[in-house]
């Protein structure tokens, strides 16, 4: 990818999930067989969400993981999900039901929240992470608004682990998912993007060091499905 500043890698990455707000449900379910919502379903048992919690989504998207939290938060509790992409919170908001009052949506950037110190028994983020253009910005922005002791729970697209899949992930990711999105949504931008973005996240030792730096301790790293998706799990304090 061409060297662009912070700003226009923003900028890039708001213009991409702007096309395809109104596809990406079915599409991410479609290209994962039904594995991302299992995936951010372990996410959210990891936590181990008694009711009554504050919980901050960060990049919540069209809020898919939203409201798998604010089911396990329950009416005493309360999710608030953030994104910078006014598209893609359309979508989450088009969502909001009776039984969703628990939920608020919010545009905020991750690199820069607009929450205060110490508000939130947990921060999480699906999927969000590999687009973020300062990670070590926007893991300082989650750790200070975690309140001492509040949990850190992040799920991400990763290179497998597992080197028997490796070749076939590879077409799949390069050629495969491009082809097929370009048919569905008349691009190729967004797919492509996305296996250079898993490529050129953080290798997982890696990220638990920036967590680390970022001040973060009990870091764990789960890697599931051979490795393709990484949850890694930390605390404040
Ligand atoms: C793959 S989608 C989110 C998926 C969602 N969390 C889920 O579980 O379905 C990634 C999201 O990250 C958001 N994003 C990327 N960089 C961001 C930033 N700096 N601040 C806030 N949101 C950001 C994008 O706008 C996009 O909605």
């Amino acid at each position: 990818m061409e060297i662009m500043s912070q700003r226009n890698r923003d900028t890039f990455v708001q213009e991409i999930f702007a096309s395809i707000a109104t596809d990406i449900d079915f599409l991410s379910s479609f290209f994962s067989f039904g594995l991302d919502q299992r995936w951010r379903k372990k996410l959210v048992s990891l936590l181990e969400l008694r009711g009554r919690e504050k919980v901050l989504d960060v990049c919540t998207g069209t809020g898919k993981l939203a409201f798998l939290l604010s089911k396990k938060v329950g009416k005493e509790g309360s999710v608030s999900g953030v994104d910078f992409s006014k598209e893609m919170l359309g979508e989450a908001e088009k969502k909001l039901n009776s039984r969703s009052s628990n939920i608020s949506f919010a545009l905020s950037d991750a690199k820069d929240l607009n929450f205060s110190d110490n508000s939130f028994d947990a921060v999480t983020v699906a999927f969000g992470m590999r687009n973020i253009t300062d990670t070590a910005a926007a893991l300082r922005e989650a750790y200070r608004v975690l309140k001492p002791g509040g949990r850190f729970c992040c799920l991400e697209l990763t290179p497998p682990t597992d080197r028997r899949v490796k070749p076939l992930y590879t077409v799949y990711c390069f050629k495969v998912m491009p082809f097929i999105a370009m048919k569905v949504l008349k691009t190729d931008v967004p797919f492509n993007y996305l296996p250079r973005s898993i490529k050129s996240f953080p290798a997982s030792d890696e990220f638990k060091r920036i967590l680390e730096t970022c001040g973060f301790s009990e870091v764990t790293v789960h890697s599931i499905t051979f490795g393709i998706a990484t949850i890694f799990e930390a605390r404040k304090g």
